[in-house]
């Protein structure tokens, strides 16, 4: 522990010698260790990854599906990609879970335990799991016809360590709607039914089913509710205590027509009868208010514990991002909840306290006041700042990330105007995007008196948690050199304590 107090006014220049928590470099296997590549976050170990899917937890595993294109790092046929974790911090990779066939490339759906072998495809001994996804055949939809997505099934009882498609697909044809996709399915509990939440162009369908195989249709939502300016896409509905009470979220990922450009994902807080979602909500909300978190839904038979993760990525430049051999990154593991911000229901996302383990052995406390003060270190990959006295309402905080390539990503706080700015226009490597070069915001009326901002940083990733997940911010940048210096600047005067960590690599 170590502890420095910087004065009023007073810039502090402190370097500490950079800390050992890096894992050995030679264990790591050579491809995770390209430039851009993240320490602590799941990417594939080569080609191209989307959405995650089939997130399952079963018998000690938590099972993490993904859209895959192995034979490239741009997106093509989509195959399901596969990775098992005990903690959902440290993943093992295993062999694709599920390829094309005749019926079409397997895009977006969910997996579910099958508990009572409702579906007859295992036994009541050893229930199967079963994945729920959408066909797409390209080949029909160069013909003209609007019929070329489709509903399949597959499952497994070996621990999903083996698939087998169903023989009966699709298990919901198409009635001739071009977006007609990305099912997630729950068991619900009151109506004893399996229920599908489909995409289907931009509203959500709710199909149900007693088996899993025979589908019966139930009613759409979204007609005037929320943001309608894409398709929506990679639903997924739960239900969460509030005071005792027990409420329905509706996730919708919806692209393009995000609140800071291309991809993201909105939410519905309202209720669930096993046939109809209701909402009284009028505005539009966003679960993440950054550029890159997009189609993430929450794992399945876990049901005490909602955890989310989402791609993190926008359809926007996702294509052309600067990496190599692989691209594209998950979150992090969040757990969701809901909360009252000013009275009002909201859904609040925390990282899950599993990466807390994962942090190096040293964490360096601070306490600094002032209005300037700079901390120049090279640990901060996590970063918890604490604003410990009340933050006058006229108050503005930046907090600015920068190296000596002064490469900068900037991070600014305003109580006057209620808003928080994300720029990381001042990263150079832009030039792949146009959209890219973005300055991002999201309105928050923060509580005065309790400020706390959390960062989780990576090797090209920054996601941002304020007063414990009620305002989230998730954005991709990608800098030529670490961004491992800080400095925290405020045109009032503050008082707040730091604590700040690097992760140990999971690979
Ligand atoms: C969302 C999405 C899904 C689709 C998948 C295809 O990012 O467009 O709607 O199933 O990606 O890869």
């Amino acid at each position: 522990m170590y502890s420095q107090k910087i004065s009023t006014l007073i810039i502090f220049f402190a370097i500490l010698s950079c800390v050992d928590v890096k894992q050995s470099e030679e264990k790591k296997p050579s491809k995770f260790q390209e430039k851009y590549r993240p320490q602590y976050h799941f990417t594939p170990p080569s080609g191209w990854m989307n959405d995650p899917n089939g997130m399952v937890y079963y018998e000690g595993e938590y099972h993490l599906f993904y859209q895959h294109n192995p034979d490239s790092t741009v997106w093509g046929p989509m195959h399901w990609g596969h990775a098992v974790s005990s903690d959902l911090v440290h993943w093992e990779h295993l062999p694709i879970a599920l390829k094309p066939d005749s019926l079409g490339t397997i895009f977006s759906g969910s997996a579910v335990l099958d508990q009572k072998n409702t579906s007859g495809l295992g036994s009541e001994k050893n229930p199967p799991l079963v994945a729920i996804y959408t066909y797409h055949n390209a080949k029909m939809e160069k013909t003209g016809s609007n019929k070329f997505q489709t509903q399949g099934i597959a499952f497994s009882t070996d621990k999903g360590r083996n698939w087998q498609k169903y023989k009966g697909n699709p298990v919901l044809e198409n009635p001739g709607i071009k977006d007609f996709r990305d099912p997630k399915v729950s068991w619900h509990e009151p109506s004893k039914k399996w229920i599908m939440a489909l995409a289907v162009k931009d509203k959500i369908s709710f199909y149900s089913s007693p088996n899993l195989l025979d589908w019966t249709f139930e009613s759409d939502f979204g007609k005037n509710k929320g943001a309608h300016g894409g398709v929506w896409e990679c639903p997924d509905l739960f239900p969460l205590k509030i005071n005792g009470q027990e409420m329905w979220v509706l996730l919708v990922s919806i692209n393009p027509g995000g609140p800071n450009g291309g991809s993201a994902t909105q939410y519905f807080i309202g209720d669930f009868d096993g046939k109809t979602f209701t909402t009284q909500q009028e505005e539009t909300l966003w679960l993440d208010y950054g550029t890159d978190n997009y189609a993430g839904v929450t794992w399945s038979n876990v049901e005490d514990n909602r955890v989310f993760m989402g791609w993190m990525s926008n359809w926007d430049y996702a294509n052309i991002v600067p990496t190599e051999n692989w691209r594209s990154a998950m979150t992090i593991a969040r757990k969701l909840s809901l909360g009252e911000i000013d009275g009002k229901k909201r859904l609040i996302s925390k990282p899950l306290q599993n990466y807390q383990n994962q942090l190096a052995a040293k964490t360096l406390n601070w306490e600094i006041e002032g209005q300037n003060a700079f901390l120049i270190r090279q640990v901060n990959e996590w970063t918890e700042i604490d604003f410990k006295k009340d933050i006058d309402e006229n108050q503005s905080i930046e907090i600015e990330l920068f190296n000596e390539n002064e490469e900068s990503l900037k991070l600014e706080l305003d109580l006057a105007k209620e808003e928080i700015v994300l720029d990381r226009s001042l990263i150079e490597n832009h030039s792949f995007s146009e959209k890219f070069k973005s300055v991002q915001s999201a309105p928050a009326n923060f509580k005065k008196q309790n400020l706390k901002i959390v960062i989780y940083k990576d090797a090209s990733s920054i996601e941002i948690f304020i007063n414990d997940g009620e305002w989230v911010m998730t954005a991709l940048y990608f800098t030529e050199k670490d961004l491992n210096k800080m400095k925290i600047t405020s045109n009032k005067s503050f008082t707040a304590e730091i604590k700040n960590s690097n992760f140990k690599s999971i690979w």
